[in-house]
């Protein structure tokens, strides 16, 4: 299935740098491929995009991306290291009723954007960083699990909806920020 661009989409896609001239970008679950697309617009010079939905990976593709069918980062070689990590992730609950790996982030809903982040976490060049959407619905578990993974993080931008407030977060990790990156 391919997810429609939506508020957490375009709430992830303000928060990229307006200019990403020579930086390595990174985007898991690009879906439709658009925010990839756009820091490809802004002047990355590598960009990468992932997804584990076969379709959506052939609707990024067909915007001319280079796309990788894999869960999360697994398909990553170790030395892989980017500038900018991407992820809008699906954070819903599952339920026998809402499981689609669309929306849904594991049993709690937190458990997949957990896992992407010690993920990514070794994928960062120095002074590298994620930007990745959370919902008030699952958010604090997250943010909580931190401290454990070596990670700082900062709120970036935020949106209220109607029954949750979506945020963009930036995280970095510790052992590789150097006060210029704070
Ligand atoms: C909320 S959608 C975001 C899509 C797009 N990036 C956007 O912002 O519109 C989440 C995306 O993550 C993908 N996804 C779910 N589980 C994944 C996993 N384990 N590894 C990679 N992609 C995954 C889904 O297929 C879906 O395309």
């Amino acid at each position: 299935m391919i997810y429609e661009p939506s508020d957490d989409t375009y709430l992830l896609m303000d928060s990229l740098p307006a200019d990403a001239s020579g930086m390595a970008v990174l985007e898991v679950g690009t879906g439709s491929g658009v925010i990839a697309e756009e820091i490809a617009k802004r002047g990355a010079s590598f960009v990468l995009a992932t997804d584990i939905d076969f379709e959506a990976a052939v609707s990024a593709k067909s915007r001319g991306l280079e796309v990788v069918v894999a869960d999360l980062l697994s398909e990553l070689n170790e030395k892989a290291l980017f500038d900018l990590v991407l992820f809008n992730p699906p954070y819903l609950p599952s339920s026998p009723e809402s499981d689609s790996l669309a929306w849904t982030g594991g049993v709690g809903g937190w458990e997949l954007s957990f896992k992407f982040l010690a993920q990514a976490k070794k994928h960062l060049r120095p002074g590298g960083r994620m930007l990745m959407v959370l919902s008030s619905l699952t958010s604090q578990r997250i943010l909580d699990a931190c401290a454990g993974l070596g990670l700082a993080f900062k709120r970036r931008a935020s949106t209220d909806l109607f029954y949750e407030r979506l945020c963009v977060y930036e995280f970095r990790d510790q052992s590789k920020v150097s006060p210029k990156h704070l």
